[in-house]
């Protein structure tokens, strides 16, 4: 909106024309005077050639009449400047507010809207005129509106930028979840009069993010999927073997010892070769046997957790030289096969990755079953995983071990151990061991 400033009803070039007038008019009155009232000269000379006197009074009058016209032009010109700057500021404002990404609107401080923008009427879904004059919330409802917990009221309160995310709901009964944040709107003099509020609508966002989880729930699904699979043909091999390789080896053991013992003395050549056969077969035996082990120890199934882990170790500590002291509470620990397994298999790991990057000599194990969950901590004193670095983007080792934990709504946490090595924690809590254990031989394993 633009207003023409004027002054006694001139614009700045009428008031330069008015002084010049006025000096003008005031000459000839001037002259007049000499030539009718005085009659000390004619027109022409009154006019073009007044006496010193004369011509210094006359040209102070005109200066002042000038200078006058000229200040109050100045004046205008000032006036219509500033203006025009508050009139563009304006409309840079409007234009930002109108064209805004986000969803505008100002509300007094009864609540009531002053102005919204394109993309909030767009938002909410109703033309601006029926938007205008109504209560906030009869517009866009969120939950906390009308209520004393309203984000608003604490902007009236003196809050200079109250932010929150709320699922707003339209007229039509449909909700849009949005980042809303809302700012004083104020005076020149700076009372408050209202508030400004900045709907963000993040429905892409929540949608993608809710893509995001559920596409990282059917990983995590299929992962777990993949691990029983593989469990489960670990399990059938290791009994395969067991089965079909174990009767063989035994049969061909009982065989070369029976042949063995009817051999004559004097074909000692022959003794020799069966008895290295029969070493040879015992030494088959026991890899097959470890191999077994190895796929699927047998006394996870038949003896427990804390027997299985106790085994590992002590295999640990034969191959590596690195000691391995375990505490158990209570001294049985039986859980569901799916737990114990995924337990066993975190403990495995855990032990490799100590041979691989931890060169540590002793190895700590704390198992514990409460009634509120169960606790494994494996502790080394090598050179901790600080030193190593444990955020690594082709190492898969500790992302299976959490994804296993996090299969059972357990948690894991990398730390410092009491001896300054590496130090894993899991913890599993209660619900999802009495859902993986039909039996509840774990509870029972604790009350015992
Ligand atoms: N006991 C430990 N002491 C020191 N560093 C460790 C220890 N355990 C793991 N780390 C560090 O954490 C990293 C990640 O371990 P993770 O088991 O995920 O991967 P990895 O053992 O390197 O490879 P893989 O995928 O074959 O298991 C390791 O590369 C190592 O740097
Ligand atoms: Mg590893």
């Amino acid at each position: 909106m633009r207003t023409d400033h004027k002054l006694w009803g001139m614009g700045e070039n009428g008031l330069i024309l008015a002084g010049v007038l006025i000096s003008v008019i005031f000459w000839l009155l001037e002259a007049s005077n000499h030539v009718i009232f005085f009659a000390d000269s004619d027109m022409f000379e009154a006019l073009f050639a007044p006496t010193w006197h004369e011509l210094w009074m006359r040209l102070t009058v005109v200066v002042a009449f000038m200078a006058f016209a000229f200040i109050a032009s100045r004046i205008v010109k000032a006036r219509r400047r500033a203006e025009d700057a508050a009139n563009r500021a304006l409309t840079e404002v409007d234009q930002v507010f109108e064209t805004a990404a986000d969803g505008m609107r100002i509300v007094d401080r009864e609540f009531r809207v002053l102005r919204a923008n394109e993309t909030f009427a767009n938002l909410v879904g109703l033309p601006k005129s029926k938007i205008i004059g109504r209560r906030c919330h009869e517009v866009f409802w969120g939950d906390r509106c009308d209520t004393t917990g309203c984000p608003l009221t604490r902007v009236l309160n003196g809050d200079l930028d109250v932010e929150y995310d709320a699922d707003k709901v339209r007229p039509d009964g449909t909700s849009v979840p949005c980042i809303v944040s809302a700012t004083p709107f104020r005076q020149p003099d700076g009372t408050i009069v209202g508030i400004v509020e900045d709907f963000k609508d993040i429905s892409e966002r929540k949608r993608a993010e809710r893509d995001q989880q559920e596409s990282g729930e059917r990983l995590r699904e299929l992962t777990a999927h993949l691990q029983s699979i593989r469990e489960e043909e670990r399990s059938r091999i290791a009994r395969e073997i067991h089965d079909e390789l174990g009767q063989v080896l035994t049969a061909l053991s009982l065989d070369v010892r029976w042949l063995h013992k009817r051999l004559p003395a004097e074909q000692g050549e022959l003794q020799e070769k069966t008895r290295s056969m029969g070493e040879l077969i015992t030494t088959t035996v026991n890899s097959v046997s470890r191999i077994c082990s190895e796929l699927r120890p047998a006394i996870l199934d038949d003896v427990g957790l804390s027997a299985a882990i106790e085994w590992q170790a002590g295999e640990f500590t034969s191959r590596t030289g690195i000691a391995c002291n375990i505490q158990t509470e209570p001294p049985e620990i039986k859980l569901s096969e799916e737990l114990s397994v995924a337990i066993f298999r975190i403990f495995q790991e855990t032990l490799t990755n100590i041979v691989r990057h931890a060169q540590a000599s002793e190895v700590d194990v704390h198992l514990r079953l409460t009634p509120r969950d169960f606790f494994m901590r494996v502790s080394d004193d090598g050179v901790g995983m600080e030193a190593t670095g444990a955020q690594k983007m082709d190492s898969f080792g500790l992302l299976g071990v959490k994804e296993r934990v996090r299969g059972f709504g357990g948690e894991l946490a990398l730390c410092t151990g009491d001896k300054g090595g590496a130090c894993l924690d899991i913890v599993i809590p209660t619900p999802a061991i009495a859902a993986g254990n039909k039996e509840a031989p774990a509870l029972a394993g604790h009350a015992a």
